[in-house]
């Protein structure tokens, strides 16, 4: 709906200069409007689009719209009085007060719209919570801001860790920003200049006068997304991905920023090869998104990239409104998984995380892919590999979902019984930057790798609760009284549902009631009875294999720390329950590193809630969220899963330590075959 909108807010726009005429229009006519300077253009200076973004202001009533949807959404989202004090070890990571931070902010006022998103964003992602984010799509990733200078943390021959421009970035840089690369080349000082090359693996003894993990552990403040703090150091540096179109590579916070907030970097780096330090200043650049609409001036940046676009709202499914597919819903983009279609995800629920950087694009140097054959059942996020040695075989997995459920499953078990055919008696994992998916995927995953035993059978997951709020008891007393969901579309339907013995519930059955009364942190809550599996072997495509295809403890899971979700609740299983070694790559070596985060257990976001609400006529309840104004996406956590350790209290808080926190040196960074060497000798051998 662009066009109409932006004929609408041209029209209203036209209608204010004619009423403010009479003050002020003389002196603003003149002003070039700092949008139009950068309408149009591929890269520009940070400080311009910042320029632009500084030059709306607040307008109350959007601001008291955002509050109100994220405040009534979050109703929905089970953690809220969790996080205001998270339990050890991660007491010191998350405690957010966020119906107060939303009070705060609504009394606040703001230099500009783009201040006050920023409040919104940082207040949501002190939660440290990947499912629980406010993204506003007028602002995030309109351009994303780069350097191409991404950083690695290397470990030397003497065990010592430092900072380094990461060996590839040049490669990198080069092949990425063919039409960017002389502006750095030139910004490069005196006998430099032209010599970007010469920096790649360099040592960085200082970031903008200052030890670099200022740096880090300032980005790990504001980064979100992951509990603990050695994953959202980890965050700043490069990593890789194994995505749908190939091997991908991740810039990471320092190189990558999804808003305008840097405009330079001064490093005082020594480069392989030399003694002394030398300073160099790099200018970052911001590079248009490949989502965001051509506009030419402030009013139709607004009109095109601000305003609420079909699927930011949810919609009656039993209403003459059409219903938007899945691929359009704003929401698809900012979540880390391939696309899914829209039939495939209302069947099959997921548990993904979301991030204010899209998933990655930029490639993985062709030298640093994997050179080894891919083996039958390797498709999209999968790849299936052997080893040199001949006994390890390699499931690369950079997703839990992919565009068909079923294809995704058997896929998954070819693969595995492949290399068990080639003589594989170990496996390793590798789930770096895994932000999850289908739920009932890692589900199937555990189960055919261990075969049934009591861990899998009848479930390989965890058992969850959604949040009792007391307008998601008004959806299901629709639903369950008054029939307002014949067909079974609905997220409350209690048909979707098991209770603690793995038995659906019937369509009559109000599985809200009796709200299991809770207090946490001092405030009283509400919860769902708790729910068993989902994931009955009849919905799997073929049936699950009679005998274990490894032995769990000769499995291990390696990644960055960054899996996430649905990959979360694969990894805890596999750890906790089968005893799977697991390993992160190259985290700071004395902070304790976690092998995941943000396990939740369903998670989904307001559009959808709004779906459940409007298709149950409860719109007008007091406590439903108006319609969202601005072209904003709002997170949350829907079911929480409970531990395995502690089967009483969510997974979600509960110590996740990485067996390994594998030393990343030069030869290896970046470089998936030659870590799962180093990995087999450390850990399989
Ligand atoms: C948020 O919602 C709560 C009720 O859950 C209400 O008490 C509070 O005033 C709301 N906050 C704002 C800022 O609207
Ligand atoms: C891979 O698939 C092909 C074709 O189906 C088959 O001939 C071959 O034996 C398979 N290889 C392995 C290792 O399973
Ligand atoms: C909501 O209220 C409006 C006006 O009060 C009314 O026209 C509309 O029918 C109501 N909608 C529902 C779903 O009850």
């Amino acid at each position: 709906m662009i066009f109409p909108s932006s004929i609408r807010s041209f029209l209203l726009l036209a209608s204010f200069v004619v009423v403010a005429a009479t003050v002020s229009v003389d002196i603003e006519a003149r002003k070039p409007d700092p949008c139009a300077a950068i309408a149009g253009q591929k890269w520009v200076a940070p400080s311009a689009l910042r320029a632009c973004f500084t030059s709306v202001k607040v307008d109350p009533v959007i601001k008291d719209n955002i509050v109100q949807v994220i405040n009534k959404t979050l109703a929905f989202h089970t953690s809220v009085n969790y996080e205001f004090k998270a339990p050890q070890p991660f007491t010191a990571d998350v405690h957010e007060d966020l119906l107060g931070d939303l009070a705060r902010i609504s009394k606040q006022s703001y230099p500009s719209d783009y201040d006050l998103h920023i409040d919104f964003s940082r207040t949501l992602k002190r939660l440290n919570d990947g499912h629980c984010v406010w993204i506003n799509a007028c602002y995030v990733t309109l351009f994303l801001n780069f350097l191409p200078t991404p950083l690695a943390l290397l470990t030397d021959v003497s065990g010592a860790q430092s900072v380094h421009i990461a060996p590839e970035a040049f490669q990198v840089a080069s092949a990425e920003f063919p039409d960017q690369i002389d502006v750095w080349q030139n910004a490069l000082p005196g006998p430099l200049k032209g010599k970007l090359e010469s920096l790649s693996g360099a040592k960085v003894l200082l970031i903008n006068g200052q030890d670099p993990f200022v740096a880090v552990n300032a980005n790990a403040l504001i980064t979100g997304s992951f509990q603990a703090l050695g994953t959202r150091q980890n965050s700043f540096f490069s990593s890789y991905q194994r995505a749908s179109t190939g091997w991908n590579y991740v810039m990471g916070n320092f190189a990558q920023q999804s808003l305008p907030l840097s405009d330079s970097v001064t490093l005082t780096i020594v480069r392989t090869g030399h003694i002394l330090p030398e300073v160099v200043v790099l200018p970052y650049r911001a590079r248009v998104g490949s989502a965001t609409v051509p506009f030419t001036d402030t009013a139709s940046w607004r009109a095109n990239n601000c305003v609420a676009i079909d699927g930011t709202n949810g919609v009656n499914l039993f209403g003459s409104s059409s219903i938007p597919s899945s691929t359009n819903i704003p929401v698809v983009k900012f979540k880390q998984q391939p696309d899914i279609p829209a039939p495939v995800e209302r069947k099959q629920h997921v548990n993904v995380m979301l991030d204010t950087s899209p998933p990655s694009d930029v490639v993985l140097p062709p030298t640093l892919v994997p050179a080894l054959p891919s083996l039958n059942g390797s498709a999209s996020v999968t790849q299936f590999y052997m080893l040199k040695d001949g006994k390890t075989g390699v499931m690369a997995l950079g997703s839990f979902s992919d565009s068909d459920f079923n294809t995704f499953l058997i896929g998954m078990l070819t693969g595995l019984q492949s290399l068990k055919s080639l003589g594989a008696t170990q496996l390793i994992v590798d789930v770096s930057n895994n932000g999850g998916g289908f739920i009932c995927a890692a589900h199937w995953l555990h189960r055919i790798i261990v075969g049934p035993k009591s861990t899998t059978v009848p479930q390989s997951g965890l058992d969850t609760k959604a949040r009792d709020g007391p307008l998601a008891m008004l959806i299901v007393d629709q639903i369950v009284n008054n029939n307002a969901d014949p067909n079974n579309e609905l997220l409350y339907n209690p048909t979707n549902w098991p209770d603690a013995n793995n038995v659906f519930f019937p369509p009559t059955d109000n599985w809200l009631q009796p709200p299991v009364l809770t207090t946490i942190n001092g405030r009283a809550d509400a919860f769902s009875q708790r729910l068993g599996e989902e994931c009955p072997a009849n919905q799997f495509p073929v049936p699950p294999p009679a005998t274990a295809l490894f032995d769990g403890k000769k499995v291990v899971i390696v990644s960055n720390g960054r899996c996430a979700s649905s990959c979360s609740l694969f990894s805890v299983t596999m750890n906790k329950e089968e005893g799977s070694p697991t390993v992160v790559l190259g985290g700071k070596k004395d902070v304790q590193q976690q092998y995941c985060g943000t396990v939740g257990g369903q998670s989904t976001d307001f559009s959808t809630i709004d779906t459940e609400i409007k298709s149950t006529g409860l719109k007008n309840n007091s406590l439903a969220p108006p319609d969202l104004l601005v072209n904003g996406v709002q997170g949350i956590t829907w079911r929480l899963g409970f531990g395995v350790v502690d089967p009483t209290q969510p997974e979600e808080w509960q110590p996740r330590p990485a067996t390994l926190n594998l030393p990343i040196t030069a030869d290896i960074i970046n470089n998936p075959v030659a870590i799962w060497e180093i990995v087999t000798k450390k850990l399989l051998s």
